[in-house]
């Protein structure tokens, strides 16, 4: 009988790429979009019309940051971890807030790509020189393994941007069993996810009428 060859990886990027790209549907994971110039085309997406997820959150968290403040708020201080952090466009309104009311905090922004944690570190350095910032550059996946050890004090775990549709049903269960297994008692989570809603909208929000996406 005839045995197919063995196909040899030189790497796991070449194997993940051959695996979702040979997998119907055909899906690339998200951790190999974002780099200096994808992050700065989703810097780009982030300010289109069509794109609503960001105008969206912002201006819940906007709206509610006091409130938000309020839940997070613990006698010893907390953790604010999040988890593909980007250039923290929607997560600066809450740090202003904290910072407004001398909250003890440290703001732990984790992402795949290196560039854009650089900018964001930059930029929150220049803006609260007092805030504690220690960002972590890695795949969910591996940070969250290390995330159990921070367990001094309360954890909120992070995740803006819908973040969760990027990943294939299965990795997205593994994902959240990981971010579960990770809590303790008085932990948060606080995750933002897209509404069903009229295909249109989604399909103009990833394929606008400009072409950046
Ligand atoms: C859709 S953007 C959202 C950014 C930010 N949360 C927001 O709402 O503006 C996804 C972010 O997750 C990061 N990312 C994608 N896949 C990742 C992975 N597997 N591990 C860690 N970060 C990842 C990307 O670099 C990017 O900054």
């Amino acid at each position: 009988m005839e045995t197919k060859p063995k196909t040899i990886f030189k790497n796991s990027f070449e194997e993940e790429v051959h695996e979702g790209l040979t997998s119907f549907p055909k899906y690339l994971s998200s951790k190999y979009f974002y780099d200096n110039k994808g992050d700065k085309l989703f810097q780009q997406i982030m300010e289109l019309p069509e794109y609503y997820l960001t105008g969206c959150e912002y201006s819940i968290l906007e709206e509610h940051k006091s409130e938000i403040a309020g839940l997070f708020s613990s006698q010893d201080g907390f953790e604010l971890i999040e988890l593909g952090a980007g250039d923290g466009k929607k997560t600066k309104i809450l740090l202003e807030e904290f910072m407004q009311h001398n909250m003890d905090f440290s703001y732990l922004p984790i992402d795949i790509s290196q560039d854009v944690l650089t900018e964001l570190e930059e930029k929150v350095r220049a803006k609260w020189p007092n805030l504690n910032i220690k960002p972590q550059q890695g795949t969910y996946f591996k940070v969250l393994n290390q995330l159990a050890e921070y367990n001094k004090r309360k954890k909120v775990i992070f995740v803006l941007g819908s973040n969760i549709g990027n990943l294939p049903h299965p990795k997205a269960v593994d994902f959240l069993s990981n971010i579960a297994a990770s809590m303790r008692g008085d932990d948060l989570l606080f995750m933002g996810f897209d509404l069903k809603k009229a295909p249109h909208k989604i399909l103009a929000a990833y394929n606008d009428t400009q072409g950046v996406t």
